[in-house]
């Protein structure tokens, strides 16, 4: 049942959105995260750190937190046993702090992007416990005091609710969770550990699976500190409603909530389609209304919102799935959307 504080605000939102539903053009030399109470970030890759171009100017003005989109996942981070790649890794962290950036880890565990060594490790369950014991521990150690926050785990849930039959449950075991949190923890005990994962506001089923997973590892002390909700959502669902509740119940866990990588598809079906203001101005909409929701939740638990990516020229979706889209806040020119308009109306 949905509480009436969340209908209330659904109700106002309705009306705020027909009262506002044309968009003003806006001024992007502004910056989002200076007229914003809690962080913006943005998924960034190395590239958009090279000097003189509209990527870096966008990253450096718009945003003060990054998640690095890749090169922080295991493949790229761990890539033979014994050998870790910290010099890419190390150069965009530097960046990022030197421009008074907070830096999100993402991620220590996945199931995709694994080096190939990890893929195909022999050992019994006590071998597999000490690599991934190694293979965190390493990591939090090398970013420890500048990396405050991490990604434990990555999208460990199947859609149905069922745990991902992923090489660390299969070699490990399920307790392989409760491990992984346990040994970041140990590894840098003031860092923020975040478990994250797709489709927790619109799937119901994984969405419960996961909030008993963390009400049972709070039960037992397991030190997890937030959720992180991707958010790759369309201009069609999950509706205002739902995403409302879904941030509702995991704050009420007491986790800080990220929205960790938000994009708003135009096209989740992958039809053809024409790029007409009308959509434009629904996933202003959307944003507008996410922003607001977001803003409900208490104070404390405003981890922050983090897009996957600035410019639609860098999605991941077209090229990930094939289709066409233009899920971000600037379009392929790097001129500001209905959607940053919209957003920065919201802060
Ligand atoms: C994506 C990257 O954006 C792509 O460049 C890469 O090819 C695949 O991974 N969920 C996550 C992110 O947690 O790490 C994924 O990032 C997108 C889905």
């Amino acid at each position: 049942m949905l509480k009436n504080s969340t209908l209330l605000l659904f109700l106002s939102l309705g009306l705020l959105s027909c009262k506002k539903s044309e968009t003003r053009d806006c001024d992007d030399a502004i910056s989002l995260y200076s007229n914003s109470s809690f962080p913006i970030g943005v998924a960034i890759e190395s590239y958009d750190m090279l000097d003189g171009t509209r990527n870096k100017e966008i990253i450096d003005r718009q945003f003060n937190s990054f998640t690095p989109e890749n090169i922080f996942k295991p493949n790229s981070l761990h890539p033979e046993e014994n050998t870790f790649n910290w010099p890419e890794a190390d150069q965009m962290l530097d960046y990022a702090l030197s421009q008074n950036k907070r830096f999100h880890g993402h991620t220590l565990l996945w199931h995709n992007q694994l080096p190939l060594w990890m893929e195909n490790f022999q050992g019994n369950s006590a071998e597999w416990e000490a690599m991934l014991k190694t293979h965190i521990q390493t990591i939090c150690h090398h970013f420890k005091g500048k990396v405050k926050a991490w990604d434990v785990l990555n999208e460990a849930f199947n859609e149905d609710g069922s745990l991902r039959n992923s090489i660390w449950k299969q070699h490990i075991g399920a307790s392989y969770i409760e491990k992984a949190f346990v040994f970041a923890h140990e590894a840098d005990p003031e860092a923020i550990l975040f478990y994250n994962d797709f489709n927790l506001a619109l799937n119901d089923k994984k969405r419960d699976a996961v909030v008993s997973l963390i009400r049972n590892l709070k039960q037992r002390n397991i030190p997890i500190h937030g959720i992180g909700l991707q958010m790759h959502i369309s201009i069609y669902y999950p509706s205002n409603v739902v995403i409302a509740s879904a941030m509702k119940e995991f704050y009420q866990l007491g986790l800080k909530v990220h929205l960790s990588e938000l994009d708003i598809s135009l096209n989740p079906r992958g039809l053809d389609i024409e790029l007409t203001d009308k959509l434009l101005q629904k996933q202003a909409q959307k944003m507008y209304s996410v922003s607001l929701l977001y803003q409900q939740i208490p104070k404390a638990y405003q981890y922050g919102i983090t897009f996957w990516g600035h410019s639609d020229v860098h999605s991941w979706i077209p090229s990930f799935f094939g289709r066409e889209d233009y899920p971000l806040l600037f379009d392929a020119n790097y001129k500001a959307k209905p959607m940053y308009c919209k957003f920065l109306e919201s802060l």
